[in-house]
């Protein structure tokens, strides 16, 4: 199954990636200009990547594998491989739309229309393939066509999906980084290495919950985590702050068991969970919030908070959602409609409320803020402080920094995959160096 495993990685790049547009079609509504060269290398990518060899792999192997293999293939393919064939189009509407947006400004908007409709689909497929397609596959294919599958995607010398094609993804994508406003930059900005402080970090009153040690993650060759040591105890809420591409979100990955880790200790609750599979991390109480929220689209706000509670007996799961539509009314409002109809903030909300269904000890948070409207901004993070005040655990990863830092008892500053400095929330507020570099002041 090594090809449902590329395909994957392939998402959260392109998940990253839809991210970004989004960010970036904010700016332009607040009056930044269009620029073509992000544009068109946004759109040379997903081209190249997406439509040339993504897409193609999937339809000439897996699908077509998993057509043979049932009938019910059709019912979820239909749908994603229709997108596969709209995306060349799509792409091509979009380009000259780009174009006469950088030249008139009123074009704009509808460029911008357009933008959102092709990001939030793109979401949603590969939403649809995660959720649907992927789980199909595991179910009815035989090792025999896994063997065919996976010969298919680990082709090395395939000339659009081996090595060659993949450097030249690499460096398309790096194009992106260098052209993506500072603000959204995909890039890694370091700040020069900040002297450690590490006093607050030491005056241990309450028992750690979490310990990791020497914490090392790879992809591939490149190394994202260096050695972090990261310890939270009972009750705490600890912000993880840091640039862009820091190793934020592979941490909280490798912490709740679906990104590998290749040194290092995880103790949780008194037990080293290191070798544990991330079903049974959640079993144990390690609840996520994921970067980018993840909701499942097509399926209920209900649907949605059950599925968070799979791991949970079920007698507990309608008492446990009542209490998150009391936490969020407009949930139990819109309970029995597609969680795709709600506003991003409503989103965050669900995502955290999924993560709640699983009866945290720790609950993970991975940029709840990302691409909100301020107003909403504020609202999280009034969730995040009510969930604190109720005593629970809560390690929050945030761009937002100031307001991370602001709610939390201690932080850690991450920079390109090392901790830099740790403190009180208070103190990093406080340092110059974090000032500077994190806090823009
Ligand atoms: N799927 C992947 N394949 C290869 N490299 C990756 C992948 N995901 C992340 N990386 C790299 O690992 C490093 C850490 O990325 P990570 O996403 O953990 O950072 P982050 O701090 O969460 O960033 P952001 O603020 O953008 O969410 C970066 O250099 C990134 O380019
Ligand atoms: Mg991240």
């Amino acid at each position: 199954m090594q090809a449902l495993r590329i395909i994957s990685e392939d998402h959260s790049n392109l998940w990253r990636l839809t991210t970004t547009i989004d960010h970036v079609a904010g700016e332009i509504e607040e009056g930044a200009p269009v620029d073509p060269r992000f544009f068109n290398s946004v759109f040379d990518y997903l081209e190249h990547f997406v439509d040339r060899a993504h897409h193609p792999k999937e339809d000439d192997f897996l699908f077509r594998i998993m057509r043979e293999r049932s009938s019910r293939a059709a019912g979820i393919l239909d749908p994603l491989q229709q997108d596969h064939r709209n995306g060349p189009d799509q792409l091509s509407t979009l380009r000259a739309l780009m174009i006469e947006a950088s030249l008139h400004a009123d074009r704009r908007a509808e460029f911008l229309k357009n933008l959102r409709l092709f990001t939030t689909r793109q979401k949603s497929h590969i939403s649809a393939e995660e959720r649907y397609a992927m789980p199909l596959a595991r179910e009815i294919l035989r090792e025999s066509d896994w063997a065919e599958i996976d010969a298919a995607f680990l082709d090395r010398e395939d000339p659009l999906f081996g090595d060659t094609a993949r450097a030249e993804f690499a460096e398309l994508f790096h194009r992106i980084a260098s052209l993506a406003p500072e603000s959204v930059g995909l890039g890694a900005r370091t700040a020069g290495a900040l002297a450690a402080t590490g006093q607050a970090a030491q005056a241990a009153q309450a028992e750690p919950l979490l310990r990791v040690r020497n914490l090392e993650s790879w992809y591939g060759r490149i190394q994202a985590l260096k050695g972090i040591d990261i310890e939270v105890r009972r009750g705490e809420t600890v912000a993880l702050v840091g640039a862009n591409g820091a190793g934020k979100t592979t941490f909280m990955r490798t912490l709740s068991g679906v990104q590998p880790m290749r040194a290092g200790s995880i103790e949780f609750d008194g037990i080293d969970i290191s070798k544990l599979r991330s079903d049974m991390r959640m079993r144990r109480g390690i609840c996520q919030s994921p970067e980018g929220r993840q909701v499942f689209g097509p399926l209920s706000i209900e649907d949605n908070l059950r599925l968070g509670a799979y791991t949970q007996p079920r007698e507990q799961v309608e008492g446990d959602m009542e209490k998150i539509f009391t936490m969020f009314p407009i949930l139990k409002e819109k309970r029995r409609l597609p969680a795709g109809t709600l506003s991003g903030g409503q989103q965050q909300m669900l995502a955290i409320g999924r993560a709640l269904m699983g009866r945290p000890k720790l609950l993970l948070l991975d940029e709840p803020s990302m691409g909100l409207a301020p107003l909403l901004v504020q609202e999280v993070f009034n969730v995040v402080r009510s969930l604190k005040a109720q005593g629970m655990t809560i390690l929050l990863v945030e761009q937002n920094a100031m307001a991370a830092l602001a709610i939390a008892d201690r932080g850690y500053v991450l920079e390109t995959g090392s901790v830099t400095l740790t403190g009180t929330g208070q103190e990093l507020i406080n340092n110059e160096q974090v000032r500077a570099a994190y806090l823009g002041m």
